[in-house]
Formats: C-alpha cells, structure tokens, sequence
C-alpha cells in the first residue's frame, strides 16, 4: 500500500528519496512521485504511472535537486492511477505532501476548499490535505501550526510528510491510523512508512504514536502528542542491515523467502523453549496468569494470517480444550460481536498495521485479554496489545507471504502448547510435539530441495481458467492458503473446500478443464480424502495430490498424481504441507510470466479500509 520517504539533509536527498521508494515497492504500488525544494527555494516535482524505475528513468532526463523533500508510491483508492493522482500534492507552489490513508471527509472539505477559491488538479482525498495545510500556513505563517490545524480537520487515517517553499530545510510528519517513523542521521532526518526504506542512511529510528506531530530540521527535531506537548520519544536501533532486503541470488523474493523457512522456524523457538517446555513469559510476563484463567480465545487476522488462524483453531479445540473462533478482522469490527469474559483476543498479523485487524482490536477495548502474533516489533498491534509473540520471520518483500505464514503457524503452535500445559495436556504430547517442531526445519528442506516434481505440475496449470483445492482438518486452512498463493501470482481463479463439501455444490464443476489440488497427511481423515478424491477421478477429474509417503495411494490410478511428501504427525502437518503449495504457485506464476512479487492489484501491508 501507499509508501512515504521524506528527507531533510545538507546534501541533494533526491537519491536518497529514490532509493526509499525503490525499498517501499514491496508494499504494492501503480505510481510514483517526488517533490523538493530546489535552491532556488521552488518546488520542483516528477510523477510517473507504474514502476519506480519510470520515475528514475525520468530523474536522468529531468534530475531534480534540494535538500527538503518528499516521495511517495501511490496505491490507488480515490481515483484511477494517473499522474495527476500521483503524490506529492502541491498547492499554489507553495505545500507539498504525501499522504498514506484515507481522508474520509474529503468531499465535504473540497466543496469548502473550493467555496474559498481553491483550485483541484487531481480525484484524490489527499488533495485536500495540502490545500488545507496551505490555508492554514497563509494564516499564521507556521507549517507547524498549519499541520496542527489542519489535521483537527480531518476525519480518516493519515501519514503525513509535508514541506513549504518558505520554509526550506524543515518538514512537518504526523501520523493517525498509518504508520510512519523517522531515521535520525548525523545532521539529517528521514521519514518513510517503514524502516525498510531507509536502511542505506540509518539504523535509528524513532516510531511516532498515534497523534504525534514531528517538526523536523536539518539542526533538530521536536515531537509533539495529541495533546500538543513536547515529548520525547526513544530512538531505537533496528538490527537490519541495508542488504537485509537484497534477493541474493535469487530470482524473486518469494522464492528466497520460501527458501528461509527453514532457519525462521528455528529462530521463532530460538530461546522460547526450555526442558522441554514452551516459556509462558516469551508472551510477555502476564502470560501465566492469562492462559490459566481465560476461558474462550477470539482470533482475528486478514488474508494469510486469517488461514493462520484457521489452523490455529483446529489445534487449541483438539488439543488444549478452549473453544476458539476465528473471524476476519473486516467483518469482526462491524459485527458487535458477543465477547464472553475472559476471552483472549489473538490478533495475527505479519506487518501489525493491518487497518481492519487494528480497528477490530481497538474495537474491543478492555473487555478482553489481547495477544499478537506478529513479524513487526513497533508496529501498532504490537504496541496496543498487552502480551505479543514475534514471529521473527525478517523483512517479508514477496507481496505473497510465505514465510511470514510458517512462522506464524509455528508461534500458534507454541501458544497452544503455553496454553495447554495450564488445561491438563499432558507432559509426553507436550515434549512429543516439541520434538516433532525440532525436526520440521529438516523436513521443510528436504521438500524445497526436491522440487522438480512440483515444477513439472505447474506445466499442466499454465493454461488453466480455474482450479479448486481441497482439504480435511488441518490441511483445509492450508487448501485455502493453497489457492490464494496461485489467485495471487498466477491470476488463475482458485477456490478451496473442505474435501467434505465438494459433493454439496462444488463437484458440478468438476470436468477434464478443472484441476484440483488435493492434501492429505496421516491424520485419520486420508481415508476419507481418498473417497473424495475417486468421487473427482469418476467425473473426469485430474488430481494433484500432495500426501504422506506412507499412505498407499495407488489405487487411485493415473489421473491422480502423487507427490509424497515426509511423514509427520498431523500437527506438525500444516506447517510442512504449505510449503510445496507455495512453490507449486511459484512456478506456475513463472510460467505464465507474472510480476511475482508485486502482483497486480495486490498490496502488503494494507493500512486503508
Ligand atoms: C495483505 C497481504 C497478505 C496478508 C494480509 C494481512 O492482503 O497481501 O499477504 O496476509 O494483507 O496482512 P497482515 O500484515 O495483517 O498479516
């Protein structure tokens, strides 16, 4: 989603706002723009629709140079992407800014604004935002005071970065409902939507709250709360190194990141177990008395993160004996639902700014426990909640997410083990399913390094409208994580089912056209994937089958592919049973020549509604 780069410095930042955008294009983006205050002390501004590398190709013919500016990639909401929809917004040459979020009051704001003479160049919510700074800043002639003004005004989410001409060498950045932190240099200050951005010029940051206003010079910084006073807050040193977002010697992110898995799943029970056990306190130090007295968990997660959930509910029900739902964030924070007392609230999420996840957390006030797993330290979840588990995956660039998946699977895994030794699970299965999480990292590399079988099925999905996964148990959550990975990067419409289902609707489709990828693991329901997959086979069906090696399927016959894969227990099952799914998609995206890791349409981190 959109991404902002802001810099005040003594030498030309325009390199440096370049190089940011290029770090934010994870974050899923169709323009980009950037403005500075050249010295001459006028605004001077680029825009281009599609990749950053337009805009740097137009830099080469157009270089642009001063030391204040801003930058910005645009995720199109209000109004097509164009260049005059593009950020930075300028008024009256005087404001720029860059705006994430959602100005939801902006027709009003604009039938105002242009009662009193203001002139509208894009369809954007944001423009309002410069032009009230800009009403404000003819008034008292502060930019300080023009932001601080001017955002009372607005209703909606927003991350500002705003510079004036007749202020140069000075930004405003404020912050409500989006993300924003600012990297201190020696002599110089950054801001972006997220540390990624600005790894090459420093690893301190400072992560504004809610409300916070920063007024920002070469010479110094002061931030203000929501409340207007001056508040110090610390400057945290990030352990990411620049190249800690390079892709190495891979093609894609997305093929690097499902290649990590391995060593993020060993780092997220690095130092969280001990004989044996699961540490209540790696939730934080309340977690004891939490898990001994709560009494239903609420789960609440978009996308993958919500399919992480899914596979969650399975294991603390069957394991540890408390009722646990799962709802996606964007239906949960709308719905009033019924929280009983002493509910845990468990909210996933692999960025922690997730708009509807936040909204749906903030929702529910004090009336319940509140834990998040998640892969960003700062982020707001993580800071609104009252016990956490990293998940400790790395930087995730691959709009798809993969390892950020594993790895939340595994921190599940541990919550339900916390959990559990205070509802009775007994000592053997708990040191029984520890053991068999030790041995995951080795399994998951002996898939990724046998991998030409999964490569030569894509072949048959190159030229494919459709196809349908199917699962049981555990392994259905992984179906429907299975066929978003091949929506997202191949664009083929997919859809999963829990195998069950199939006959109540979905088998009408079945014919020689439609595909289905199929799991099965040694959990006690493989006998009933079988018959579900004959009922396939009988109607003209191919299967793709993704199943243990000790099951025998071979009476299944030759439409039905098989890929064995190792024999694990059916908890562990989820965890190993992605991975292939994900390489599956992988290779059929590359086959149909897709952006891989920035699909079309799709963003990473979706801080707007
Ligand atoms: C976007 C991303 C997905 C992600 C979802 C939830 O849709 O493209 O990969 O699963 O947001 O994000 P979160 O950061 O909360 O896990």
């Amino acid at each position: 989603m959109c991404g902002i780069v802001g810099a005040v410095a003594e030498r030309n930042v325009t390199p440096i706002l370049l190089e940011g955008l290029r770090r934010l294009e994870y974050r899923g983006y169709d323009s980009a723009g950037i403005a500075v205050i050249n010295p001459d002390t006028c605004l001077d501004r680029v825009r281009r629709v599609g990749k950053v590398q337009a805009l740097a190709d137009s830099l080469q013919q157009t270089p642009l140079k001063g030391s204040t500016g801003v930058a910005h990639t645009r995720w199109a909401t209000h109004g097509e992407p164009s260049e005059s929809n593009a950020h930075p917004h300028i008024c009256n040459q005087q404001v720029a800014l860059v705006h994430n979020g959602i100005i939801e009051n902006h027709t009003e704001l604009r039938n105002a604004q242009q009662a009193n003479g203001f002139h509208f160049t894009s369809e954007t919510d944001t423009e309002v935002a410069v032009h009230q700074i800009e009403y404000y800043l003819n008034q008292t002639g502060d930019l300080l005071e023009a932001v601080r003004l001017a955002v009372k005004d607005f209703d909606g989410a927003y991350a500002l970065g705003v510079v004036a001409v007749k202020q140069p060498g000075r930004m405003i950045a404020t912050r409500s409902g989006s993300p924003l932190v600012i990297g201190v240099g020696i002599g110089e200050y950054f801001i972006a939507s997220d540390v990624t951005a600005l790894l090459p010029v420093t690893r301190r940051f400072i992560f504004l709250e809610e409300g916070d206003i920063a007024d920002i010079t070469t010479e110094s910084l002061t931030i203000y709360d929501k409340a207007g006073n001056v508040v110090e807050r610390e400057i945290k040193e990030s352990n990411l190194s620049a190249d800690a977002t390079a892709k190495g010697e891979y093609r894609h992110y997305m093929l690097k990141e499902i290649h990590e898995q391995p060593l993020c799943l060993t780092d997220v029970l690095e130092g969280r177990i001990h004989e044996g056990e699961v540490i209540d306190n790696s939730f934080g130090p309340k977690a004891s008395e939490v898990f001994e007295r709560l009494k239903q968990i609420q789960i609440i997660a978009c996308g993958t993160s919500y399919h992480a959930g899914l596979v969650a509910r399975y294991w603390l029900e069957a394991i540890t004996g408390v009722p646990c739902n799962v709802e996606v964030a964007s239906e949960y924070r709308y719905r009033n639902p019924v929280l009983l007392d002493d509910t845990l609230v468990v909210t996933i999420s692999q960025s922690g700014e997730t708009a509807d996840t936040l909204a749906a957390l903030r929702g529910i006030g004090d009336r319940a426990w509140k834990l998040c797993i998640c892969n960003v330290p700062e982020s707001s979840l993580v800071r609104e909640s009252h016990l956490t588990l990293m998940t400790r995956a790395g930087p995730e660039i691959g709009v798809a997410s993969t390892k950020a998946f594993t790895t939340q699977l595994m921190g599940l895994m541990l919550l339900m083990l916390a959990i559990g030794k205070h509802r009775g699970l007994d000592a053997e299965r708990r040191h029984a399913i520890i053991e068999a999480a030790y041995q995951l990292p080795g399994q998951i590399e002996n898939i990724l390094s046998a991998s030409d079988q999964i490569e030569q099925w894509a072949d048959a999905f190159t030229d494919i409208d459709n196809a349908i996964f199917i699962g049981r148990g555990t392994l259905f959550p992984i179906a429907l994580e299975g066929a978003l990975k091949l929506k997202e990067i191949s664009y083929i419409h997919a859809d999963a089912y829990p195998a069950g289902e199939l006959k109540h609707g979905p088998i009408a489709l079945i014919d020689s056209d439609l595909p289905t990828v199929a799991v099965a693991c040694n959990d006690g329901h493989q006998e009933k994937v079988k018959s579900n997959i004959q009922e396939i086979l009988a109607r003209g069906g191919e299967v793709y089958l993704f199943a243990d090696e000790s099951l025998d399927m071979s009476e299944l016959g030759d439409n039905c592919h098989v890929m064995p894969l190792p024999s694990v227990s059916a908890e562990m099952a989820p965890i190993v049973y992605c991975v292939p799914l994900q390489l599956f998609s992988y290779f059929v995206a590359i086959r149909k020549g897709t952006d891989v890791d920035q699909p079309r349409n799709l963003a990473k981190s979706v801080t707007v509604e």
